[in-house]
């Protein structure tokens, strides 16, 4: 006698059978090719060159931006007409910028607070109406010029660009010369801190 079974043909799929779930592992695994030898050079020359194009970019950033923020010594300094003295007056002392702010018959000038002759710090004397050096005695006039002492030149100055009411610009000349211009004529002045300008003797 014989029987015949409709059974379903077994599956090419494997199934392992846990407690709970059934899992299906793939009859055939996928293969990835592995880049031949030109494909790698390729691969690694496009790798170099967006490294090198990184640190091209980097290295300009780093280049053109300025090294020293606004406010900061060795950058610019704003300072509007009222932090300019009367003619003849006190001078105005900018600590963080490290210059004195001068006004005299001889115009507008920024004075580098430090010491031609071995780097102390000077100070404005309103009794003697000059700038005097505590460690050695050099002694300055009100626009930086040199009177007496041991200091080689005239007190370093900062280059400026001076705006007035009417919109010109007036910029110090390189020997660092004090501007001619009223109190009144000023709109603001920018005191480049990064620019120093060394006197040439005490003149
Ligand atoms: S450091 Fe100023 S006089 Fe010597």
């Amino acid at each position: 006698m014989t029987v015949s079974t409709n059974k379903p043909a077994p599956s090419r799929s494997l199934t392992t059978q846990s407690s709970k779930t059934n899992v299906k592992v793939p009859e055939e695994q996928v293969s990835v090719p592995l880049p031949n030898r030109r494909e790698f050079l390729f691969y690694i020359w496009g790798a170099s060159l967006t490294l090198f194009a990184a640190a091209s970019g980097g290295f300009l950033y780093w280049f053109l931006k300025p090294r020293f923020s606004e406010g900061e010594f060795g950058g610019v300094f704003r300072e509007p007409p009222t932090s300019v003295p009367e003619s003849g007056n006190a001078p105005f002392n900018n600590p963080t910028g490290k210059y004195w702010l001068s006004n005299s018959q001889e115009g507008v000038v920024a004075l580098y607070k430090v010491c031609t002759h071995l780097g102390c710090l000077y100070a404005w004397v309103p009794n003697n109406d000059r700038f005097e050096c505590p460690c050695h005695g050099s002694m300055f006039e009100l626009w930086g010029e040199f009177i007496q002492g041991p200091a080689p030149r005239s007190l370093d100055r900062f280059a400026m660009t001076i705006t007035t009411t009417s919109g010109a610009e007036l910029v110090t000349n390189e020997a660092g010369d004090p501007i001619p211009v009223t109190r009144e004529e000023i709109a603001e002045i920018m005191i480049d801190t990064g620019n120093r300008i060394k006197r040439d003797g005490r003149v």
